[in-house]
């Protein structure tokens, strides 16, 4: 069984359901998992830990405002991710020519610190899918092998 960090950006809510359908589904088959609303980068667990990154996109691009203080400490901080296994489920709209922007570069500095990639991330485009949730519960559902 593993434990699970889960890191939220949302700036309506959205994917805080989306990041609850996945912690659902872990929690369901015997994992342990830590839910972050307001990510506060010292206080997240590191250690024999799995992080699930969860954001949406806003702005042009952009992350939402609740998770860029945890971004800008992880791209600055000296700590050794190498043993800090990661995914991410990132939330857009493809009308947007940055779509899931903030998601796929949040599964880059995690990679540029060494940190190793469990997945392809899961991209979500609420233009495209009715329901989010289950997008989330399904793509989870279908790595629970890798944990
Ligand atoms: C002002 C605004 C800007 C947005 N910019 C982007 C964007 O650049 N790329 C993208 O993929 N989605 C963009 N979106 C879509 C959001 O990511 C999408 O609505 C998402 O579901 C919001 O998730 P949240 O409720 O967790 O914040 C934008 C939405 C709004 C309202």
């Amino acid at each position: 069984m593993s434990s699970f960090q889960i890191i939220v950006g949302s700036m309506l809510g959205g994917t805080e359901y989306v990041a609850e359908a996945a912690q659902e589904v872990l929690e369901a088959n015997g994992h342990t998992t830590e839910i972050h609303f307001q990510p506060d980068f010292d206080k997240i667990n590191r250690d024999q830990q799995i992080w699930l990154l969860c954001t949406s996109t806003h702005g042009a691009g952009d992350f939402p405002e609740n998770i860029e203080n945890f971004v800008h400490q992880l791209k600055t901080s000296d700590h050794n991710f190498n043993d800090l296994p990661f995914l991410v489920i990132a939330v857009g709209d493809s009308n947007y020519d940055t779509f899931c922007e903030a998601g796929k570069s949040l599964n880059n500095i995690m990679l540029d610190k060494g940190s190793k990639q469990l997945s392809d991330l899961l991209t979500i485009d609420i233009s495209n899918i009715d329901d989010p949730e289950l997008a989330a519960n399904q793509w989870i559902t279908s790595k629970l092998d890798l944990f």
